[in-house]
């Protein structure tokens, strides 16, 4: 039985990141997606943990042999309590390469664990959860780059915050 971890921030989960799933799902028997629920971030997301994984939960129900789960701390202790032994990384261009290279050497030397770097598909070579939302709060339409069930979330969570700041 092969495990793979699929883990990110995932504040929100985009199109690029549904297709590294996929793809990942197609590769192991079974993959799990983890979504760092680390505290000293918490306060800059825009979707809490329940609601990034529940939006996951729902993205995933099509790919039988995936699940979600939150996890906080080191994701190789996530990785070794779980039977996981490869991580699962999709690279967008060259420059995601420095740090994801820095990171799968330091969770190597910390345990035994593989990073499996996947390229991803190049018309989300550009896509990124922060930009997404930068874009959606400017205005801009960034329908086709989330899932549509996501897309809703986050325009009612951006009226809700443009509201809130309104309000001061
Ligand atoms: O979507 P992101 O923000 O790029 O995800 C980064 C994430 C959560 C995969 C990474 O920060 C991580 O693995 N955090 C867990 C803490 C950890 O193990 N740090 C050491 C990495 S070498």
């Amino acid at each position: 039985m092969r495990r793979a971890v699929c883990p990110g921030s995932f504040d929100p989960v985009t199109n690029g990141h549904v297709d590294i799933i996929s793809r990942a799902s197609r590769l192991f028997d079974e993959v799990v997606v983890a979504v760092g629920v680390n505290k000293s971030k918490s306060r800059a997301r825009l979707f809490s943990a329940e609601e990034r994984m529940a939006m996951l939960t729902d993205v995933c129900a099509d790919f039988p042999n995936v699940t979600v789960a939150g996890f906080e701390g080191l994701l190789t202790t996530f990785c070794a309590e779980r039977g996981i032994d490869a991580i699962v990384k999709g690279l967008r261009a060259v420059t995601d390469f420095d740090y994801e290279l820095q990171m799968a050497q330091m969770n190597a030397s910390l345990t035994e664990v593989e990073t499996v770097f996947v390229p991803c598909a190049p018309e989300y070579s550009f896509l990124a959860s922060s930009l997404v939302k930068e874009v959606a709060t400017f205005g801009g339409d960034v329908s086709a780059l989330v899932p549509p069930h996501v897309w809703t979330l986050l325009t009612e969570r951006l009226a809700e915050r443009a509201r809130e700041d309104q309000q001061g």
